[in-house]
């Protein structure tokens, strides 16, 4: 079947009703639209919106990120998720002005040098920026493009893959940005990856996407594994923390001791004491154990059980790692992960 260009259908719909409001559609200043391209990278577009204005009113420019320290920065990315993103912004910053003189690159292979920014990302912001024809193939374009198309198999398979961009550079018409915006609108809105909303959609009719094979395999099930997190407090009260090394999980964040129990099962928690004196010579009197609660990374199910304990001594040993005590008033000012800060703060 003859379909007609996407960008036929999709621009006078947006001109209607795309969402104009978002905070990155108002101006083209390249720094503001980099940083609402990480930010979406693996976060909805309502979750960020908060964040996006924090970050900006306390780092607006290339420059002043560039300058800030990386604590300020992983602190206001707290509960954003996938910590790498904070940290490779802060990095692309200090590239952009020692490299790049302060303006962001205007070709897509040098953009792509950034720390982070990968060949979709990179043609967003040069399309939006500086009104290039680029190409964009991230999650909501992918699907967009392989239901419109009635590709079939996998959508992350080589063939697919090359295919699904040789689509988005010949979709893409010389009003990128609104092109780009629009296919994002059109992914969150109606082409949604469980259950799509075919029958309201402004490509119905010529979008194969109907009759073809689900374009999205249900994800994978996650393996799970169990952890205790050590909830130590002092007697004024403060609670002990610990800052993850930069790189894997939570990488930079503070957050409790973390524990992987040989028997998560156990009810008696001498193994987390000696663990703790161990490590971090921790005296501690175990005080409570919480209730099993799950939070979900990107490859797999932490099953989690914060043990709750009272600090006889700490600070006398060299330790390992780099712990601190805090105040509440402190721990407000943190860079915590979201269900440590659930936990601690209440929010
Ligand atoms: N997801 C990725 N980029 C986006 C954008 N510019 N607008 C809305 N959602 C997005």
């Amino acid at each position: 079947m003859k379909r007609p260009p996407l960008a036929e259908l999709l621009l006078p719909w947006y001109a209607e009703a795309g969402r104009h409001h978002l905070p990155w559609r108002q101006n083209r200043d390249t720094y503001r639209l980099y940083l609402a391209e990480i930010m979406l990278q693996q976060t909805r577009v309502e979750t960020v919106q908060p964040y996006y204005q924090r970050f900006l009113a306390r780092f607006p420019t290339w420059q002043s990120l560039a300058a800030g320290d990386l604590d300020t920065v992983l602190a206001l990315w707290s509960g954003l998720g996938y910590y790498a993103r904070a940290r490779n912004a802060h990095a692309a910053a200090q590239r952009v002005v020692q490299v790049f003189g302060g303006e962001f690159p205007h070709a897509l292979e040098a953009a792509m040098t950034l720390p982070g920014v990968g060949r979709s990302t990179a043609a967003a912001v040069l399309a939006s920026a500086y009104g290039q024809r680029q190409a964009i193939l991230d999650a909501n374009a992918r699907r967009v493009l392989f239901r419109y198309h009635g590709l079939r198999g996998a959508p992350r398979d080589a063939a697919n893959e090359r295919r699904l961009w040789q689509l988005a550079e010949q979709e893409t018409p010389a009003q990128a940005h609104d092109y780009n915006q629009a296919i994002q609108d059109l992914g969150a809105l109606f082409c949604l990856s469980r259950r799509p909303r075919c029958a309201n959609c402004p490509l119905q009719g010529p979008c194969a996407g109907p009759e073809t094979a689900p374009a999205v395999a249900s994800p994978p099930v996650k393996p799970r594994r169990p952890a205790w997190f050590l909830f130590a407090r002092s007697d004024d009260d403060r609670v002990l923390l610990e800052q993850r090394p930069q790189r894997g999980i939570w990488g930079g964040l503070w957050a409790l001791p973390w524990f992987v129990p040989a028997d998560p099962a156990a009810e008696d928690f001498t193994a987390l004491q000696q663990w703790a004196e161990g490590e971090y010579a921790l005296h501690l009197e175990i005080a409570a154990a919480q209730p099993w609660r799950q939070h979900v990374f990107t490859h797999f199910q932490l099953d989690y059980r914060v043990i709750e304990a009272r600090l006889q001594a700490f600070g006398t040993a060299e330790t390992r790692s780099k712990t601190s005590l805090f105040s509440t008033d402190q721990l407000a000012t943190l860079a915590l992960p979201s269900p440590l800060r659930r936990l601690l703060l209440g929010h």
